[in-house]
């Protein structure tokens, strides 16, 4: 949620910043802006819309310097208009500034620094930042330096409620770029004679392969040379300079029109890294060392809690009938959103995880806080590296997807499927699943890339089923028991990504009310593999073509009685219930990728949404 990029070198800063910019925009894209220094001179241009835009900006009126920053927003303060786009300015117009969070006192703030005569340009709580850095450095009317400038950062983010992570610089000090971060990601690039800040290392991977990710409470002064992190109270703080783990290519689209189909498409490779040297054939379980649990303590686990928010939650979902079913703990799950402020009454043994794709989700990381506060152990299922959720866990299971850029997750749901199926057979081998139980499950496994794959080779046919239906007013999803969590992820792709209103429902709660829904115009999409609801299932599709409700059924291969009664079928390779949640979210996305594409939505970016919500 907005990003932000910094750079300070040699080479000319504009360019580097867009295409960092470009790679951000996931982020968010209700505008985007630059400054630049050069000179004594401080150029700033900005645009509302996509980062296009200020691109088209940047050529028609282009800017100098080897030192900048850069933003792209996605509103939370104040509407998308010019004047609320970053990079805002103090009120000298000397200091300019990007921030990625919330500054939750920034009316406070702006009251008494009006009060003082400041004069701000936009509705925006980090205008209120930049004036508040501006004051304390304007404060003892002496030249501006390197250190004064740190010295105001520190003061003012001393006074300031929220979460940021910020890039400033200043007009007086040349040489040198400033970041902070608290509650909000920032990521230190090194370079030769060039250094880097971004909120995402996806950002800066194309120039640097050696970073650091900056720690909450991290102050960082930025030189072309060279970089001294600090905490900001003021003490010195540790850091560690960390690898770059993924190739610049993964976050280009390479032969596919979007990075949503390539991201579906790349899921037989990402199933098989999540399993990767995770599968112990000899023990017939799952190694998971990053758990930084003993079997002993694994085993005196008596209650589950899963935690997460949208895609992440429906896996969650998933997870906890997966401990259930093969594991036999109680487990349940919570919107993070809504843990953080519930006080569940949980026992001493419980295990949290929150899950979260960027490991950055405000709600998720409070709720991991939270949990923390109250004594219990968490572990973080995440696909970032060093995102502040993997870092603050007690332990957990990177999912090893490579970066996902389509605002819409879809590879991450089936990875964080298939790693708490890995969670699910680890705890239930060292209670009641038997050694043979575990080798069918390693084996079904292990099938799964091949068998996405020839639910892929389906694509075109569920084209044709989406060119059928894209027009339909809304769309059903309905699943039981594994399924039910799928027919919501279904249902919130669809919605996400054509703007269909959707809606994911227990098939059997269909009669409940939501059947008053169904006509001609509204079709029902059923998840109704062979398992032991098919029966049940088939029953609520005939309750629904009786209202003459259409009906796309997803089924096992071969299964007539499912074709015979549905009006369109996708139908994919048999499975055990408790992976069919891996294969059955394929046909799901592939169906919301194909609407949105035959009603030209935007699918990697679809209207108000961002990738990474790093606000509550
Ligand atoms: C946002 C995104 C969703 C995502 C959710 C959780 O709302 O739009 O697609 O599922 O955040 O993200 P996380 O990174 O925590 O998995």
């Amino acid at each position: 949620m907005c990003g932000i990029v910094g750079y300070i070198g040699k080479q000319e800063a504009a360019p580097l910043l867009l295409d960092g910019l470009r790679r951000l925009e996931y982020r968010g894209y209700d505008s985007a802006g630059i400054a630049v220094l050069d000179a004594g001179e401080i150029s700033l241009r900005k645009r509302i819309g996509r980062i296009a835009n200020l691109a088209e900006l940047l050529h028609e009126q282009p800017v100098k310097g080897r030192m900048g920053i850069c933003h792209t927003r996605w509103a939370t303060h104040g509407s998308v208009t010019n004047e609320n786009a970053h990079p805002h300015t103090d009120q000298s117009g000397a200091l300019v500034l990007v921030h990625n969070g919330v500054i939750e006192n920034h009316s406070t703030l702006r009251e008494a620094l009006v009060r003082e005569g400041h004069r701000f340009l936009s509705e925006t709580d980090t205008e209120v930042l930049a004036h508040l850095i501006g004051k304390h450095l304007a404060a003892s009317g002496e030249p501006v330096t390197a250190r004064r400038l740190v010295d105001a950062l520190r003061t003012a983010l001393q006074q300031v409620i929220g979460t940021y992570g910020i890039a400033v610089l200043h007009r007086d000090v040349p040489g040198v770029l400033v970041g902070a971060r608290r509650g909000s990601p920032l990521v230190l690039g090194i370079g030769k004679g060039e250094h880097f800040l971004a909120s995402d290392v996806g950002a800066i991977a194309n120039y640097t392969r050696e970073v650091v990710y900056l720690k909450d409470f991290d102050l960082v002064s930025v030189q072309a040379d060279g970089f001294e992190i600090s905490t900001l109270p003021g003490g010195s703080s540790g850091y560690e300079i960390s690898a770059v783990d993924f190739k610049p290519q993964d976050m280009t689209m390479g032969e596919y029109p979007h990075f949503m189909l390539k991201e579906i498409f790349e899921q037989p490779e990402t199933i098989t890294d999540a399993l990767r040297g995770r599968l112990s054939r000899e023990e017939a379980t799952a190694k998971l060392g990053g758990l930084n649990m003993s079997n002993a303590e694994l085993r005196a686990v008596e209650r589950v809690v899963l935690t997460g928010c949208g895609t992440a939650f429906h896996a969650a979902m998933v997870g906890e009938h997966l401990i259930e079913q093969l594991a036999h703990i109680p487990a349940e799950v919570e919107f993070a959103s809504e843990f953080r402020y519930r006080n569940m009454p949980l026992p001493k043994d419980v295990l949290v995880f929150a899950l979260s794709q960027s490991g950055e989700t405000a709600d998720t990381l409070a709720a991991l806080r939270e949990s923390q506060r109250k004594g219990h152990r968490t572990l973080g299922i995440c696909n970032n590296v060093a995102s502040t959720i993997a870092r603050e866990s007690d332990g957990g299971v990177y999912m090893h997807a490579g970066p996902e850029i389509g605002v819409a997750a879809t590879k991450s749901f089936t990875s964080q499927c298939a790693v708490l199926t890995l969670v699910a057979l680890l705890m239930g081998r060292i209670r009641n699943l038997s050694s043979s139980q575990g080798l069918r499950m390693l084996d079904e496994l292990e099938a799964l890339p091949d068998k996405i794959r020839s639910i892929l080779s389906l694509s075109d046919h569920i084209r044709s089923i989406a060119l059928k239906y894209c027009h339909s007013q809304a769309m059903m999803f309905l699943g039981r028991q594994f399924n039910y969590p799928v027919a919501l992820e279904g249902a919130l792709k669809m919605k996400e990504v054509s703007y269909i209103h959707a809606s994911g429902h227990p098939s059997a709660e269909l009669k409940h009310g939501v059947i008053a829904l169904i006509t001609p115009e509204v079709p029902s999409v059923f998840l109704a593999p062979q398992d032991g609801v098919f029966e049940k299932n088939l029953s609520n599709i005939e309750e629904v073509r009786a209202r003459k409700g259409p009906v796309i059924g997803i089924g096992t291969q071969g299964c007539r009685r499912l074709e015979k009664i549905c009006d369109d079928t996708i139908l994919i390779p048999q499975c055990p219930d408790f992976l069919s949640p891996i294969l059955n979210a394929v046909p799901l996305q592939l169906l919301a990728y194909h609407t949105a594409v035959a009603l030209g939505c935007d699918v990697d970016k679809p209207r108000n949404l961002a990738k990474s919500v790093t606000v509550e």
